[in-house]
């Protein structure tokens, strides 16, 4: 098996398929978590091959912005790997950490942590916080037409899946509802040093922000 080849098939695939997507869950984004979950990976202990592939598929079927269901991701990834000569163990992790890295499922439902699901799911998080997070949350607002704040509508403080999925709020509230939770739900010690940085840079941001929305420097 040609691992790299394999990779880089599978990259010019996922490329491909994400073209259209809205600027939050693009190409980019997958090139991302890719990146960062090299980074951590190669600190922590886990299969390397399975975790790249896990990071370039992740997002092939996201309901929230196309029809595909997330069985249908696993079909399409599964398909597009088997016709690479991928080993089945092989895909059948992948497609685990495809089934298993979303935020609102993990709301109601703990899945069980493999290792590699442990580092693509800290490098999808991370992707979620600092300079890029902030970006991708005001584009998401966007995309929805959200104000991005509103002092009116106060945080929601419990989230279960269909308040979290629920169309009214803010930007701004988004970060007290997910983006400031997410350091402490890194599951590997690289990730929890990754995210303090940009944990502290959210917090800075929003400083300032409500700074300026008071009239005040
Ligand atoms: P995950 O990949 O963990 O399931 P999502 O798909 O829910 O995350 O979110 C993708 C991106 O959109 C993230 O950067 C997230 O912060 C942002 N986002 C999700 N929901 C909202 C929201 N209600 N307001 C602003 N940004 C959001
Ligand atoms: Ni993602």
């Amino acid at each position: 098996m040609d691992k790299q080849k394999i990779i880089d098939s599978s990259r010019n695939f996922v490329k491909q398929y994400l073209n259209n997507q809205e600027a939050g869950h693009d190409w980019s984004h997958i090139q991302r978590v890719y990146m960062l979950t090299k980074t951590i990976a190669k600190e922590e202990h886990c299969d390397l091959f399975v975790a790249e592939l896990g990071a370039l598929f992740h997002d092939i079927a996201d309901t929230k912005f196309n029809k595909n269901s997330d069985a249908d991701a696993a079909i399409i990834t599964s398909r597009f790997l088997e016709s690479q000569g991928t080993p089945n163990a092989v895909i059948e992790q992948v497609c685990y950490i495809i089934n298993h890295i979303s935020f609102r499922k993990n709301i109601t439902n703990q899945s069980k942590l493999t290792p590699e699901l442990a580092v693509v799911m800290d490098a999808d998080r991370l992707d979620a916080m600092g300079a890029i997070g902030i970006a991708r949350a005001f584009s998401f607002g966007g995309h929805r037409n959200r104000p991005f704040y509103n002092p009116d509508i106060p945080p929601r403080t419990k989230l279960t899946r269909a308040s979290y999925e629920q169309r009214n709020g803010s930007t701004i509230n988004h970060f007290y509802e997910k983006l400031l939770h997410l350091t402490e739900k890194m599951n590997t010690s690289t990730g929890r040093q990754l995210a303090a940085g940009r944990h502290q840079f959210m917090q800075e941001y929003l400083e300032h922000f409500f700074n300026e929305w008071n009239g005040r420097s």
